[in-house]
């Protein structure tokens, strides 16, 4: 008679990454920015070029053939979770899509555990979506195989910043001296949370231009400050567009707000338009995690310097060099 001894995972997913005995993304987690070490940030980076060209050469191939994605989504998505289906099957795997937690077993009062539990007998990595911060982690918590936090409420959304850093990287070759505007809602913004974080492995300036009741939150500013890295709060973006590389716009998160009428008060705060790109840098970006709302007239479409549609592409190499990463392949 035989024994059943459950399988274990193949390594603890609270080891930084970057920690040379252990260099190696297979089987752990991708939950903050925190996690991630500059030479790590060079290895994704290596990894999702590599996939840019693969994808380029043949559109996809069998690198993850055989290997299954459970995206589940609890609040709404089109490039997350898009992007991750299409990273999936460009690499030869396949996904289980659970984008409508209303039609699952989650109306019925399933835990988000017992959730996560059931996908992972079914699938080889998890990529989740939630409205509470700290959901990402509490999954993790619970499952065996690696969990993506594709967005917990107001707290990180990992995987956006590194395709926004990567876009920088790609578009202005290097991050390195570079001052970083973010603009719009840096209160519920959870881009702005992430990247803020992670821009923090570089020599840069950021700026935070915000209407008072959507500032950055006291813990991220603290948090930034002990790494030395300056930083400035602004109401309007006028005093330092002219000083900045890359302008980081977001979008007001209505569906954050418990007031409507403090909604209201703060919609369209800002409107980048033709002439804010006459007072910018010529060398300089403007991105936008999407969607937007309105903060991006569509007359800027057109500047090159407009990088929020090729930023999707980006999102695209990035997410399969993740994908291969965490499931052993890269
Ligand atoms: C962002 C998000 O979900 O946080 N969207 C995205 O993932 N590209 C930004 C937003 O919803 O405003």
């Amino acid at each position: 008679m035989t024994t059943y001894v459950p399988p274990l995972r193949q390594s603890s997913p609270h080891l930084p990454f970057g920690d040379k005995q252990d260099a190696t993304f297979y089987g752990k987690d991708i939950l903050s920015v925190k996690q991630f070490s500059r030479d790590d940030l060079e290895y994704i980076f290596g990894v999702a070029h590599e996939m840019e060209e693969m994808v380029r050469r043949v559109g996809s191939f069998d690198l993850l053939k055989g290997k299954i994605l459970a995206n589940l989504f609890y609040e709404p998505s089109t490039r997350t979770s898009s992007s991750f289906t299409a990273a999936m099957e460009r690499l030869g795997g396949s996904v289980i899509p659970i984008n409508e937690v209303r039609y699952s077993s989650v109306s019925k009062g399933e835990s988000l555990p017992d959730t996560v539990r059931t996908l992972e007998s079914y699938a080889d990595v998890v990529v989740l979506r939630h409205p509470e911060t700290g959901a990402a982690a509490l999954a993790a918590k619970y499952a065996r195989k690696p969990v993506i936090n594709a967005g917990d409420g107001i707290g990180e959304h990992p995987t956006q910043a590194l395709l926004d850093l990567f876009t920088i990287r790609e578009e202005l070759g290097q991050v390195d001296g570079l001052t970083v505007t973010m603009l719009g809602d840096l209160k519920y913004g959870r881009t702005v949370h992430s990247l803020s974080r992670l821009l923090t492995l570089f020599d840069i300036r950021l700026n935070y231009v915000s209407p008072d009741i959507l500032r950055m939150p006291a813990e991220i500013i603290e948090e930034i400050k002990a790494t030395g890295i300056p930083q400035a709060e602004y109401a309007e973006m006028e005093p330092i567009l002219a000083e900045t590389d890359v302008l980081y716009v977001t979008r007001v998160q209505k569906e954050r707000f418990t007031n409507p009428d403090e909604y209201e008060l703060v919609r369209g705060a800002y409107v980048i338009g033709t002439d804010t790109m006459r007072q910018a840098k010529e060398k300089m970006v403007v991105m936008h995690p999407l969607p937007r709302v309105g903060e991006i007239a569509m007359e800027v479409d057109d500047d090159p310097r407009a990088a929020y549609f090729r930023q999707m592409e980006y999102g695209l190499y990035i997410r399969m060099a993740l994908l291969a990463m965490v499931l052993g392949k890269a």
